[in-house]
């Protein structure tokens, strides 16, 4: 390919803290580089219905610190499977509209895309990739969940979050003797749980990959008011579940790539633990406080590197690559090895043996 002259950029699936950040160093690198730069409305939404606009430095040169997106953002637009209308029952009418993403990249007479996000994004990336778009993808979210790298920026910011959150219900939690199950995100995986939950000492961490045992939960708080300790924090993740039960879904969207919305098992908790402990209980969900407000500044510094390195790879023509860091090196893994995983907490990851060495309970 010659050198790149223009290059679309866009911001896809669930936002989160650093969007700007990635945003603003692609395209200042960019300008640099004397490419221009397209944004891309709403995601693959944009996409699919040519929408974009121009960026250039003003329009970047103060967003590094801003949460969310300037671009917009979409979980609902996945090209492959697009809703166009609905059947008489009531069910939507799903289409392969690639082609629309297609022309509207040679309309604007795009070189390359940007995709910022996850798995989903990567998923449909890679297809797009196979019609010939040269891709680059930046891993996104606040779950930490992709699969080829150690980190996504955005976690941090939602770690900081809830530490900040569940401190001050641990000082409420303690005046009035009670248990307070605090609900986080995080999809099938425990990370933000197990670092918040390590964080702030939370006395239950429940992740996905542990089923847990309300009675065990029941007795480990009986026994922390026997010696005194009269109240308890339990952080759960949205998708934990009791060993042998289900998670808890609020909602279900056939029409969303991500079609299960989790939600619901602080509440379950909370009601169940004050039934077999006699203590009284109260839940708290914290839900997308998580993904919004500024950054954090390791993840603005994450986010900057990431969209340099992106860069790097347009300038050594490497397509169809997404981003990483592993340890603390930046790299980059084909686009295929993210596409449609998720990365859970192993059950011998270090941080559970450091949370179970300090007391922290995982209801197993
Ligand atoms: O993937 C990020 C995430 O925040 C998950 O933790 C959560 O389950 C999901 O997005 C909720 O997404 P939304 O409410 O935007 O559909």
């Amino acid at each position: 390919m010659a050198a790149p002259r223009r290059i679309g950029i866009l911001t896809s699936g669930g936002d989160c803290p650093g969007l700007n950040a990635v945003i603003r160093a692609v395209t200042m690198d960019a300008i640099g580089a004397g490419i221009e730069v397209v944004g891309i409305c709403d995601g693959f939404l944009g996409l699919i219905e040519d929408r974009t606009r121009a960026l250039r430095e003003a329009e970047v040169a103060a967003i590094l610190a801003f949460g969310g997106t300037i671009l917009g953002s979409s979980n609902k637009a996945d090209p492959a499977r697009f809703a166009v209308g609905k059947n008489p029952d009531g069910s939507p009418i799903l289409q392969d509209v690639t082609d629309k993403c297609l022309a509207t990249f040679a309309r604007h007479k795009l070189d390359v895309l940007v995709v910022i996000g996850g798995d989903g994004t990567m998923t449909t990336a890679d297809r797009l990739a196979a019609r010939g778009v040269p891709c680059l993808g930046v891993p996104k979210t606040i779950d930490n969940d992709l699969v080829g790298t150690d980190l996504t920026f955005g976690f941090l910011t939602a770690v900081a979050t809830a530490t900040d959150a569940l401190d001050r219900v641990h000082t409420t939690a303690a005046s009035h003797h009670r248990i307070i199950a605090v609900e986080v995100m995080g999809r099938n995986a425990g990370w933000i749980a197990l670092h918040s939950g390590v964080a702030t000492a939370a006395d239950v961490i429940l992740i996905p990959e542990v089923p847990f045992s309300l009675e065990k939960i029941a007795r480990t708080i009986r026994e922390r008011a026997a010696h005194g300790r009269h109240y308890s924090i339990v952080c759960v993740a949205e998708g934990a579940k009791p060993a042998g039960g289900e998670q808890i879904v609020a909602r279900r969207d056939p029409t969303s790539p991500d079609p299960i919305r989790l939600g619901g098992i602080a509440k379950f908790v909370a009601d169940r633990l004050e039934d077999l402990t006699g203590m009284e209980s109260r839940h708290v969900v914290l839900g997308h406080v998580l993904r919004g407000g500024p950054p954090v500044a390791a993840d603005r510094v994450l986010a900057t590197q990431f969209g340099w390195h992106a860069m790097n790879l347009l300038r050594e023509r490497r397509f169809n690559r997404m981003v990483t860091m592993r340890g603390l090196e930046l790299s980059d893994v084909g686009i295929t090895e993210p596409a449609g995983k998720q990365r859970t907490v192993p059950a011998e990851h270090h941080l559970m043996a450091a949370a179970r060495a300090v007391g922290a309970y995982f209801g197993d």
